[in-house]
């Protein structure tokens, strides 16, 4: 175990930074030092958990001279300036996904990090699930010759879990392409070397009362030849989870008692005041947060020693001589003569990859894969798949960058 420790101030104390946190409470490399939010309630609980300095407002986390990575978990739409204020108080940067709502901001906060000389980092996105970096080892190891076509599909009920208002507008960066997309073809481009030639997509905006894009389907086509299909549903009943094992997307077995909870839950929202409201409940320092995790529970944000690894619904690689299915549970190779696992031991630390990559970048100076290149190019397939489908034709993209060998 390594002496050196990540001193990480957080931008955003809401779902990202939940869903993040048991992360960051396990994974030793990481001491949570300072936190911003403007509702009190999340801060006040992180000064309790955590005995550091709070502030309301992101500039002053990244002014803390005790602060040398800022995780901006903000919504989208606040990525670029909040990266900015990082960069210029000379803070290394791990940004949520998407990297934000446009190519023009993605190439201010890429050239903002490299002035200051800082590591910016893209994530968490499913693309640094272990399953899918294995698939990828797996590819470049090159016994199962070059990646053909890849299928993923995912049906969840994205679009009826709790929502800030602008996650239900698209010019806001609202809906599943920004959000859900950013997992999935991150996912894809890792799979089929990153570099995307062009897209065609159609989407789907099915209910006026959530009015924004709640599905897609998309064909992308790669410099090489090799071609993927994606589908994605926020609407959907059937959850995919069921063929992934009954294992759920941050790796624990499904409840099925709790089928249609999210369409029930929604029900208790009047209006969009009352919508956010429910949302915020449940993260950090809410109310239904509170009741599943008190002071007393040791596990803050919930690990336990039944997961295994987090998924993003079924995905399958036809290369030249196997198929590549990633599983929560490791990589099914389909050879010629025989279907084997390839097997992975369960995580130890859920999403420690994303630290791995941090890490490696900031101690050991290692060039990560998730910088703001690699993100700028999934955010350009995001808005190839909104662009194509508005304007009903081909859209071809030019920048993209390669998966480095
Ligand atoms: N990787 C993942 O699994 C994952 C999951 C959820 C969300 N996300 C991403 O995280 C980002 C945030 O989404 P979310 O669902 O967590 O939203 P959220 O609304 O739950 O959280 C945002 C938090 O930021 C706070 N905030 C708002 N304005 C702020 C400001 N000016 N300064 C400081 N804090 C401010 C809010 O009070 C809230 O607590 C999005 O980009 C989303 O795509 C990623």
């Amino acid at each position: 175990m390594s002496e050196r420790r990540l001193r990480m101030g957080i931008a955003g104390l809401g779902r990202a930074f939940t869903l993040m946190l048991p992360t960051l409470v396990a994974d030793r490399r990481v001491q949570l030092v300072a936190a911003a939010d403007p509702r009190a309630e999340a801060t006040q609980r992180f000064a309790a958990d955590f005995g550091t300095p709070i502030y309301d407002k992101v500039e002053a986390v990244c002014a803390d001279p005790n602060v040398e990575v800022v995780y901006v978990a903000t919504s989208h739409e606040h990525h670029a300036a909040h990266v900015a204020m990082a960069t210029s108080h000379g803070k290394h940067v791990l940004v949520e996904k998407p990297m934000a709502i446009t190519l023009t901001e993605c190439g201010q906060m890429i050239a903002a990090a490299e002035r200051a000389r800082v590591c910016l980092i893209v994530g968490h996105s499913h693309s640094f699930d272990r399953p899918i970096l294995r698939a990828r080892e797996i590819i470049a190891g090159g016994a199962v010759g070059a990646v053909r076509m890849i299928n993923a599909q995912y049906y969840t009920d994205f679009l009826y879990r709790p929502r800030r208002p602008e996650e239900l507008v698209t010019e806001r960066g609202g809906g599943v392409v920004f959000s859900q997309g950013a997992h999935q073809i991150d996912i894809v481009r890792l799979l089929g070397g990153g570099l995307v030639r062009s897209v065609r997509a159609l989407t789907g905006a099915w209910d006026p009362n959530r009015p924004t894009e709640g599905a897609f389907a998309a064909l992308l086509s790669f410099d090489d030849g090799a071609f993927a299909s994606l589908l994605y549903s926020g609407y959907a009943h059937f959850d995919s989870d069921e063929i992934c094992g009954g294992i759920g997307e941050l790796g624990a077995a499904k409840d099925a008692s709790q089928y249609g909870s999210a369409r029930r839950n929604l029900r208790r929202a009047a209006n969009a005041d009352q919508e956010a409201a429910l949302k915020n409940a449940r993260n950090y320092g809410g109310a239904d947060y509170a009741k599943q995790h008190s002071a007393a529970t040791p596990s803050i944000g919930g690990t336990d020693d039944a997961r295994w690894h987090q998924h993003f619904g079924w995905i399958l690689v036809s290369c030249e001589r196997a198929d590549l299915r990633p599983l929560p549970t490791g990589v099914m190779v389909y050879g010629d003569d025989e279907a084997r696992l390839d097997p992975l031991p369960r995580p130890q630390v859920p999403r420690a990859e994303v630290i791995d990559e941090l890490y490696d970048a900031i101690v050991h100076g290692h060039a990560p894969l998730h910088d703001g290149k690699w993100a700028m190019a999934t955010l350009e397939a995001c808005l190839a798949v909104l662009q194509s489908a508005r304007e009903q034709r081909e859209i071809t993209l030019t920048h993209q960058v390669a998966v480095p060998s």
